[in-house]
């Protein structure tokens, strides 16, 4: 786990399961978080364009068609489009579809731990002489035998 970035629990793993979500307050910041096929990503529940509440927009992919009678329906649910006026993000890299070469939403590292491991480094950080800080967004007694989904801020 880096030192530079501080984690923050989010949810335990089955809170989010493939194709699921969750939207979650960190230190007075809305962010929501994404589970696509397994891998997790997290984005700021804030509109870069008014400010809307994007994580709370309706997801969809990419149709692509060669030519009549055929479609292909491309990364379905990695796309987030505002309530308020529409725009578009890449789940996985916070890009606007709208504005690419200037516009994205802050997104964040997300990723599953074992609990095992969070353990460990809480031991390795009190051995070292840290007192912990304010590491959970909401509480989570944590557990060896779980998993968790954690954000890097
Ligand atoms: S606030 Fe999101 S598109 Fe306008």
């Amino acid at each position: 786990m880096s030192a530079q970035h501080r984690h923050v629990v989010v949810a335990k793993a089955a809170e989010i399961p493939p194709g699921g979500s969750k939207i979650v307050e960190v230190e007075g910041r809305s962010i929501g978080v994404f589970n696509l096929d397994g891998e997790y990503f997290a984005v700021r529940n804030a509109c870069p364009h008014a400010g809307g509440p994007l994580c709370a927009g309706v997801r969809s992919g990419f149709v692509r068609s060669e030519g009549p009678g055929h479609y292909e329906y491309l990364r379905r649910g990695e796309f987030l489009r505002c309530p308020w006026h529409q725009w578009e993000f890449d789940i996985r890299t916070g890009q606007s579809w709208f504005d690419p070469q200037k516009t994205r939403v802050r997104r964040y590292d997300a990723r599953l731990v074992a609990g095992a491991e969070l353990l460990a480094e809480e031991e390795r950080l009190a051995a070292a002489g840290l007192q912990k800080g304010p590491y959970s967004a909401e509480t989570y007694p944590v557990r060896a035998t779980e998993e968790y989904v954690i954000i890097e801020l």
